[in-house]
């Protein structure tokens, strides 16, 4: 683009200081421009990876479907992230929530009942507590109203699942 420029410029004061190129440097620069390579975005794992991650897990999350947990996992959105190091918000961050004990997310003030409810949030677990939380840990402060179709929680757990192991 620059070289096109330059050129143009050139042909410009070739043409004279006089003012009268009144056509403009007929460069098919933008046509040059299309070209060019876009950044590719951060190379992640396909759609495949991610439900081979799935297929892995143990059953019944092993017939969950990763894009369907993913699109349920936006109602947790606002209040959690399942990104390694991606921080707590109103709640803790779920990373290395599956599979091991309640209230162990680092810098996250619980609520009494959470640090104290002693549950290890295998899918049993969480399909009750996605169910409706209180049922699990009364006095828990996740408002939440709970997922009512099985196949949701059974997809949200195992995408939590799968993207812990990223
Ligand atoms: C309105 C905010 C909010 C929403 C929406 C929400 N949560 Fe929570 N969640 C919280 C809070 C706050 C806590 C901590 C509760 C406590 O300390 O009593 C929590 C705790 C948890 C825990 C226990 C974590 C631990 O470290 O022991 C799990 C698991 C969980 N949430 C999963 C989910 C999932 C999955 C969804 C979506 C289906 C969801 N939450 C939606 C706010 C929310």
């Amino acid at each position: 683009m620059r070289i096109a420029i330059a050129a143009a410029v050139a042909v410009t004061l070739a043409l004279g200081a006089c003012g009268q190129s009144s056509e403009p440097a007929s460069a098919p620069a933008p046509a040059a421009q299309a070209t060019a390579p876009q950044p590719a975005a951060a190379p992640g794992p396909s759609a495949e990876e991610l439900q081979a991650l799935v297929a892995a897990l143990p059953a019944p999350l092993n017939e969950g479907n990763y894009e369907n947990g993913r699109r349920v996992f936006a109602q947790c959105r606002s209040c959690h992230v399942v990104e390694k190091g991606g921080g707590n918000r109103v709640g803790p961050n779920l990373h290395d929530t599956y599979g091991h004990p309640s209230g162990r997310a680092p810098d996250f003030r619980y609520s009494p009942a959470m640090a104290n409810a002693g549950v290890t949030w295998d899918f049993a677990t969480l399909d009750r507590y996605l169910t409706r939380p209180r049922d699990v840990v009364p006095g828990t402060l996740m408002v939440f109203a709970g997922l009512r179709k099985p196949e949701d929680r059974r997809d949200v757990i195992a995408y939590i699942a799968a993207e812990s192991q990223r």
